[in-house]
């Protein structure tokens, strides 16, 4: 028998998650948004569940509660839940899915008697539509029976549960933000920068995506220092001291950013971080 499961917070996360289990025939109990059109809506996305606008008790007639608000909201969820649900939490499974948080944001669920745990899926759920979730690396860290049941929920989902001590879960989050988040950033710096020089939008976008794909999968195939091209990698400082000249007319972050990433590019890449950042801050220094 699977166990059957309530979701708090069906948002992005929530959604995409409670649908994959609900095609592995879990059962889908409570689905909980701040409206009703938005519950209604989730529950629609999910293809099961009981749309409520507000926690109540019955969240808790479910094994295993989900909560997947912001993460601003998670403390004040489970002091609710708590305060709501009293004895009947005892024995509760209760997981949440911030990348940052770890169980500590449960606290006064796991005095109740439930078990918590954390379960942060290393995947980006923008745009319309779940993303693939086979080979998913999932951040797991908690109770142990609570553990055991998100490792239940990541093998049905085709991921792969990995435990982390709780207090590496913001670092191992700040990972994730420089591969996704920061990625996008880049990116898009450079799109509004062909824009600067006359390019559209939708061009500068195709220009430079095939640069990206090339990248990814250059780092894919042999790695980072194989992979590593440009003015950083080949020693030209002229040129990096060019490109900096050329962003004066930019918002100033653009050359924040620029020196910023020359200067980490020196660390993580370079044979010899010293040495090349030695050279690297003569040219960045002459501004
Ligand atoms: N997005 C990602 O790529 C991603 C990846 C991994 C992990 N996460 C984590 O997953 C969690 C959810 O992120 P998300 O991107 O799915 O957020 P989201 O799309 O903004 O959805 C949040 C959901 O929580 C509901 N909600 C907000 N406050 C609530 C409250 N007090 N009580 C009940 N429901 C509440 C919202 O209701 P309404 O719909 O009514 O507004 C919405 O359905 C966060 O902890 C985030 O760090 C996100």
């Amino acid at each position: 028998m699977t166990p059957t499961i309530a979701i708090v917070g069906a948002g992005r996360v929530g959604r995409a998650l409670a649908r994959k289990l609900r095609e592995k025939d879990w059962t889908i109990a409570a689905v909980v948004a701040r409206s009703e059109s938005s519950a209604r809506s989730a529950v629609r996305a999910i293809g099961a569940g009981r749309p409520q606008h507000q926690l109540s008790r019955r969240v808790l007639d479910a094994d295993i509660i989900l909560i997947a608000t912001p993460d601003d909201a998670i403390r004040a969820v489970a002091a609710k839940l708590a305060e709501l649900g009293g004895q009947e939490c005892r024995g509760k499974i209760i997981i949440h899915t911030s990348g940052a948080l770890d169980t500590a944001a449960l606290e006064p669920l796991s005095l109740a008697g439930a078990a918590t745990a954390s379960m942060h899926p290393l995947q980006t759920f923008g745009g319309r539509g779940a993303p693939p979730l086979e080979g998913v690396v999932f951040v797991i860290q908690g109770h142990r029976r609570a553990q055991a049941a998100a490792r239940k929920i990541v093998h049905a989902l085709g991921g792969l549960p990995i435990a982390l001590r709780a207090s590496a879960k913001p670092a191992y989050h700040a990972a994730g933000n420089f591969a996704s988040a920061y990625l996008l950033t880049m990116i898009r710096t450079g799109v509004q920068i062909l824009m600067s020089l006359g390019f559209s939008r939708r061009r500068a976008k195709m220009a430079l995506l095939p640069l990206v794909d090339q990248t990814l999968a250059n780092f894919k195939r042999f790695g980072a220092h194989a992979a590593w091209t440009g003015p950083m990698a080949r020693g030209d400082y002229a040129t990096i001291s060019r490109h900096m000249r050329s962003l004066a007319a930019s918002p100033r972050e653009f050359a924040e950013a620029y020196a910023a990433l020359a200067r980490l590019s020196a660390r993580v890449l370079a044979a010899r971080p010293e040495h090349t950042l030695q050279q690297l801050n003569r040219v960045l220094s002459k501004g």
